[in-house]
């Protein structure tokens, strides 16, 4: 007898894949003459990521795409979004491509292809070539001009390979973590150099999807945002209109932009921000994407307060009741379908993928080095049911990608917070699957639940 293989909550043409970041991966940062990165710099400095770490090493992906094939096909996952790491391609951030960097990515793109895996490419997952970081960086307006020559430079060299592209992930991050809060490369710390760099972000990112429709580009190309939409605390309208006010920085800051071609005014005017906008760049910046991507971890909640200068919108967070993962966040399942309603139901309709969602757990292996990662499966599952609802709502859901493949450098937090489906031996490199891979492959093959 035949069993069906679809979880009938999805469409059989639901997208399921997993997500990693290049800089997060890779590791040999000089081979094949890649260039230096914000973060190579970033990671050196005392202090900046936890016990000195860095991506030197990372999941030596570099050396062992094979391994990461052989793996993404055991688990029968449609779609691998991995990143390009601009220095390897460019490494001074401009000029001629650097042909080993170019044939790492196509052998990579291809091999994936060979195994029925549909590559998603991100432009941009953080790793700016230092090169230009020291003329600038994002809050000056050249660095979008070379983002957009960059990006144009891999869609004629791998637009045969690559047919799913996104120009930026998280812009949020780079700006107001790299150039605000400084928690990330390249850790200024300067509130209106994070704005400037937001508007240059989106610059870029027009430019470049301007690049590919001009190019005759025949894929599909799209955004990847973190956008928030906090709770408010009560069903008091200040708490409500808190809530709203707090969503901006990362959610309308970004899509108004896009869709509706102007910033949010009173969010910048709280500010007292002026964009460095040219005359051209709304309309560049307003060409419409192929679709949005939502990374979702988890959801606050707000209640309305005094403004301060730190704070100029007014809203406090407040305690939560929810578990929380090895990273402190929430885990609050309904969130997704809270953000995912709210995009679908404040901007024009797109195509819209979960691009990232997942936990960190400590994954302490038994006696058998067993890692039974009930956590991180009890977690996909819950967001995976809230995926299903959204689906069944009408809003357009169209895949959903795990963070992430396998442990890897997390940032600031170097290797101390894993998300990973598989296990990555410190010392050895050797790939360990845990419970939640077993998991999740029966998710892409149908059985979810
Ligand atoms: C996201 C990043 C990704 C990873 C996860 C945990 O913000 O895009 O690289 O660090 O968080």
């Amino acid at each position: 007898m035949h069993r069906s293989s679809s979880d009938p909550r999805f469409s059989p043409d639901f997208i399921w894949g997993v997500s990693t970041a290049s800089y997060q991966i890779e590791g040999s940062p000089e081979a094949g003459g890649r260039g230096k990165s914000i973060w190579d710099t970033f990671c050196a400095i005392p202090g900046t990521v936890l016990d000195g770490q860095s991506g030197d090493i990372a999941c030596d992906s570099y050396r062992r795409w094979k391994d990461d094939i052989a793996l993404l096909r055991e688990l029968g996952v449609k779609a691998y979004r991995f990143s390009m790491a601009w220095p390897r391609i460019q490494p001074e951030g401009s000029g001629a491509p650097n042909r080993a960097g170019l044939d790492y990515y196509r052998r990579l793109a291809n091999g994936l292809r060979d195994e029925g895996i549909e590559p998603w490419a991100t432009l941009y997952h953080w790793d700016l070539p230092q090169a230009l970081e020291d003329r600038g960086g994002w809050p000056v307006r050249d660095t979008a001009l070379r983002f957009a020559d960059y990006a144009g430079l891999c869609f004629r060299e791998l637009g045969d390979s690559v047919a799913n592209w996104v120009t930026l992930n998280e812009p949020w991050c780079s700006a107001f973590l790299g150039y605000g809060s400084g928690e990330h490369a390249p850790g200024r710390t300067d509130r209106a150099e994070s704005y400037a760099a937001a508007h240059h972000l989106l610059l870029g990112h027009g430019l470049a999807l301007g690049a590919y429709r001009d190019g005759g580009g025949e894929g599909r190309i799209g955004l990847v945002l973190n956008p928030a939409l906090p709770r408010a605390a009560s069903t008091r309208p200040e708490d409500e209109s808190a809530a709203l006010r707090a969503s901006v920085e990362r959610t309308g800051l970004w899509l108004d932009p896009i869709y509706r071609g102007t910033y949010p005014v009173g969010h910048l005017h709280a500010r007292d921000i002026v964009m460095p906008i040219v005359p051209g760049d709304m309309e560049t910046i307003s060409a419409p994407p192929d679709f949005i991507g939502v990374n979702y971890y988890n959801e606050d909640a707000v209640q309305s307060a005094a403004p301060t200068s730190e704070n100029p919108d007014g809203f406090a967070q407040v305690a939560t009741w929810q578990d929380k993962t090895a990273m402190g966040w929430d885990v609050e399942p309904e969130g997704l379908l809270r953000i995912l309603s709210f995009i679908a139901g404040n901007w024009p309709e797109t195509d819209l993928y979960i691009t990232e969602n997942g936990a960190a757990y400590e994954d302490v292996p038994d006696q058998d080095g067993r890692i039974r990662d009930s956590g991180r499966i009890a977690y996909l599952r819950d967001h995976i049911a809230a995926a299903a609802r959204a689906v069944i709502a009408g809003i357009p859901l169209r895949g959903y990608f795990a963070w992430t493949l396998m442990d890897n450098f997390e940032w600031s937090h170097g290797y101390s917070k894993r998300f990973g489906l598989v296990a990555v031996d410190r010392k050895t490199g050797e790939r360990r699957r845990k419970d939640s891979f077993h998991y999740y492959r029966d998710v892409a093959a149908g059985y979810g639940r």
